[in-house]
């Protein structure tokens, strides 16, 4: 596929000054082809700017989650403007954790990828069944309906600065990963839905990348199916095998 591969560390809530300063120098001097994959790190937020004056320029940062408002009584929020004021790009918006753990809707999502989006940053935006909605067969319609709700929400052109991140709820953070097949299988419905409901043109070049339980070990396989153009790491983002994930299509 003619999609730039996309390698996006979430690093939740983890880390301090000292091991956040050693994994930015396990990424300022690991080797990768910036040409061939594009990589971006999402460290908590009061570390961002931090980050982005340290790392190598070839990584782009990201904030976790950002309001959909620029300014005001919001109090704990950050804004997509004060992410951008401290360098940076992104936001990974619709988290399972943001949507499951703190009760995010799917119409705060979608108000949220809105406006970060109206506002400059590029989105991550994270979709996903839980188990019991995977064992009821819900999965598509799950899914589905979570980007219908940001296709409802914004302009067809500002869907070229979102990556979708499918990441089944069941494999997040639980060592079980979806097979290569199973990912595929969504990933595919996801790009057949975009080519209906947005257009050809953006279901071919909209990146669809997968996330859950990712690691060195299984990161090659899943790279090689044909609708997954690269993956949204936890936990393995603040390790070294990060680097290994990034290069799992080269
Ligand atoms: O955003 C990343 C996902 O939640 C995956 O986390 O790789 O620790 O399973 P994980």
């Amino acid at each position: 596929a003619s999609r730039k591969f996309f390698v996006g560390g979430n690093w939740k809530m983890n880390g301090d000054r000292e091991s956040i300063g050693s994994l930015v120098q396990v990424l300022n001097n690991g080797e990768f082809n910036p040409t061939e994959t594009e990589v971006v790190v999402a460290p908590p937020m009061l570390y961002v700017g931090l980050v982005q004056q340290s790392l190598r320029p070839e990584i782009a940062v990201s904030v976790q989650t950002c309001h959909a408002a620029a300014k005001g009584a919001f109090t704990g929020e950050i804004s997509p403007q004060m992410a951008l004021d401290v360098g940076a790009q992104w936001a990974i918006i619709g988290h399972s954790e943001r949507r499951n753990v703190f009760g995010e809707s799917d119409a705060l999502i979608a108000q949220k990828v809105k406006f970060a989006l109206e506002s400059g940053l590029k989105v991550m935006f994270c979709i996903g069944e839980l188990l019991e909605q995977r064992e009821a067969g819900l999965t598509s319609e799950v899914v589905i309906r979570q980007m219908e709700e940001v296709r409802n929400a914004i302009s067809l052109a500002a869907w070229q600065n979102v990556v979708v991140a499918y990441e089944p709820v069941w494999a997040i953070g639980t060592g079980k990963t979806a097979t290569p097949e199973q990912a595929q299988e969504v990933h595919h419905q996801l790009r057949e839905w975009m080519a209906a409901q947005l257009s050809a043109e953006l279901a071919s070049v909209t990146r669809i990348i997968y996330g859950g339980s990712v690691n060195a070990n299984n990161c090659r396989d899943l790279a090689k199916q044909e609708d997954i153009d690269g993956f949204l790491v936890g936990g393995a983002s603040l390790k070294p095998d990060f680097i290994t994930i990034i290069n799992a299509q080269s």
